[in-house]
């Protein structure tokens, strides 16, 4: 059985104006895996997030965490979940101590057992030194480790966190995948959105593409590279790139001031471009394709500017 299952999910917000927000979206995230939704603003991440931790209701389609029925079984799947908003809003009489132990006493954890998963979970957010002071007084990035630490230290199955590093600080960001790693070492299911394609690389055991409300790829970061032909980038960088004409002209390219990114399906293609350009007296340099271009080439951003074959 799946840990979080999707079928043909469709979200059509009603208001001023209609908004197909997911247009039958089909997903499925084994037990145990980080799976990361990857998306630009408005792709239906938090409308997807939202119905499959039972806080929305689905226009159409279904969904399942560990088997429950979204809306028919929404007690049990919440029973089973910890979630962090994207926008958290905290008690500002609450102190991160508190959002841990008593929300896990709510749980039903035993007092004990509350207070072990409190300590580490403030430890691994780097909080346990605020740990007494009122939410109030902490600054934007501090409530948000709180309410991530809130999640962790419950004895949910099944995590769904919603850009949880959004605001967070290089430092803390990368302290928080750490942690999510952790969690899955321990044997649970993580559901995460961003947009850092970073993070998305890092952390992710299989991410989807979202947009436009609609899933354009599902996988391992592998299996979603290899969904370009182009392997490779090449970054150029000099007053004039005449000279590269030839291999400008034949691959999908894009410019940013005097840089150029030149997208190579073949590593010996790469080498060749990268010594014509050094021998021009550009820099230049070949590496292998990234999420980001993956990404942008999927959802028909400018990765495709200048492209005349292929
Ligand atoms: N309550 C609502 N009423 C009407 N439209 C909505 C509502 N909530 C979201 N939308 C629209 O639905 C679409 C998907 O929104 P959603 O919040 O799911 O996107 P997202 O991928 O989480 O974006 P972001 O990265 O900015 O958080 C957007 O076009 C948004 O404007
Ligand atoms: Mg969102």
């Amino acid at each position: 059985m799946e840990a979080v299952k999707s079928v043909n999910l469709v979200k059509t917000y009603h208001g001023k104006e209609t908004v197909e927000a997911l247009k039958g979206v089909s997903l499925s995230i084994k037990k145990g895996e980080l799976f990361t939704l990857l998306g630009p603003n408005g792709a239906g991440k938090t409308t997807l997030l939202r119905i499959i931790s039972t806080q929305l209701l689905p226009t159409n389609g279904e969904a399942y965490v560990l088997g429950f029925n979204v809306v028919d079984r929404a007690e049990s799947v919440r029973e089973h979940i910890a979630v962090v908003p994207q926008d958290v809003a905290t008690y500002g009489n609450f102190t991160p101590w508190e959002y841990c132990y008593y929300f896990s006493l709510l749980r039903g954890m035993t007092k004990q057992k509350a207070k072990e998963t409190s300590e580490k979970a403030l430890k691994a957010v780097e909080l346990w030194e605020l740990k007494n002071r009122t939410c109030a007084t902490l600054s934007g990035g501090e409530k948000k480790r709180a309410i991530i630490a809130a999640a962790l230290a419950s004895d949910a199955e099944v995590l769904m966190l919603d850009e949880p590093t959004s605001g967070l600080d290089a430092v803390a960001r990368r302290k928080v995948w750490i942690v999510l790693r952790e969690m899955i070492e321990e044997g649970k299911t993580i559901l995460l959105t961003t947009h850092i394609m970073e993070e998305a690389e890092m952390v992710s055991d299989r991410l989807a593409i979202i947009h436009k409300g609609e899933l354009i790829a599902q996988g391992t970061i592998e299996e979603i590279k290899s969904l370009t032909k182009e392997k490779f980038r090449v970054v150029v960088e000099g007053k004039s790139l005449k000279t590269l004409d030839k291999f400008i002209s034949n691959h999908s390219s894009v410019s940013f001031g005097s840089k150029r990114i030149i997208y190579i399906d073949n590593g010996d293609e790469a080498i060749d471009l990268v010594k014509k350009a050094l021998k021009n007296g550009l820099k230049a340099e070949a590496s292998p394709i990234t999420l980001e271009d993956v990404f942008v080439k999927l959802i028909g951003g400018e990765m495709n500017e200048n492209r005349k074959n292929g």
